[in-house]
């Protein structure tokens, strides 16, 4: 089985669905609360184990009931938990996010454990698991994403989905194999005056291999090993689009060391999102391997 290691977050979510996004300074009525498991590495790590990866997650939790019940989630979803390290300096990483009627959502974090994550921890495990795959996401201090993807054995895959943007001085972009970032991100990278393909042909060329410049309901561009790739969207009912983007690179990576196709493995990963957004919640939203192929048949 294909072992990928996620480098990541792990974020207690908790969700107020409102009838819209307040404003800076405005108080918005009559929300439904959820609280769910999150974490953009922690939901990457579930969608590319329920795609049939076999996963192990990388990262840290506080000593906290938020920690315990978040690393119960991973375990439900069969993701190894083996080098999540609990620490007592801090709690766990906690998401606050507002989703309304459209789906779209804003999100405030407090880090916590994720901002101390030990690059030493981080290199022994990915030493120990020689992983096929090494995923990691920008809710984790660079230095942290930097170890991870200097520990290259010639096998492995490096994708880094960078989300969120901010600046990217110091992230190792000739360690990457595949970017993947959606257009706000894209744009936030290469400046707004390019279309998506163009991006994603600049930022590919940043890389090993090249970068996905996902749409939402457009579909995505890509530019890969020289291959420019454009593909629509699944059609469906966006419920909530938390998690989509996660969906899809954690479903996209499982397909990949699957298939010689980056166009498959697109589809799939793509399909796995559209899904994820019919859905509310971000780690509840992934789908697993047969809810996403019978997406792909019915298309
Ligand atoms: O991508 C969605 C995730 O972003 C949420 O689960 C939240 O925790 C934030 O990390």
């Amino acid at each position: 089985m294909n072992t990928i290691a996620v480098v990541g977050s792990i974020n207690l979510d908790i969700v107020i669905r409102v009838p819209r996004i307040p404003q800076v300074g405005e108080t918005i009525h009559h929300g439904d609360l959820a609280r769910h498991p999150g974490g953009k590495g922690a939901n990457q790590a579930v969608a590319a184990s329920l795609a049939g990866a076999k996963v192990s997650m990388i990262g840290s939790v506080g000593m906290d009931a938020a920690g315990s019940e978040l690393l119960a989630s991973l375990k439900a979803h069969h993701v190894d938990t083996r080098y999540v390290t609990p620490v007592t300096s801090t709690h766990t990483g906690t998401a606050i996010i507002t989703v309304d009627t459209n789906g779209s959502n804003s999100i405030a974090i407090a880090e916590g454990a994720n901002a101390v994550v030990e690059p030493g921890i981080v290199a022994d495990a990915v030493d120990q698991l020689t992983p096929r795959a090494i995923l990691c996401q920008r809710e984790i201090p660079d230095t942290v994403i930097a170890t991870a993807f200097s520990r290259r054995n010639s096998a492995a895959l490096h994708v880094l989905n960078v989300s969120p943007v901010e600046q990217t001085a110091n992230i190792p972009m000739d360690e990457i194999d595949l970017l993947v970032v959606n257009q706000i991100e894209a744009e936030q990278l290469v400046g707004t005056h390019r279309g998506a393909m163009d991006a994603a042909t600049i930022l590919a060329q940043r890389t090993r291999r090249g970068c996905i410049v996902t749409l939402g309901g457009k579909g995505l561009v890509a530019q890969i090993d020289g291959h420019k790739i454009e593909q629509p969207a699944y059609s469906v009912k966006v419920v909530d689009t938390t998690g989509a983007g996660d969906a899809f690179c954690g479903a996209f990576v499982a397909a990949l060391l699957e298939t010689q196709s980056p166009e498959h493995a697109l589809l799939f990963g793509q399909a796995a999102g559209a899904i994820a957004a019919t859905r509310h919640g971000a780690q509840p939203s992934m789908p697993d391997s047969s809810t996403i192929r019978a997406l792909m048949q019915t298309a």
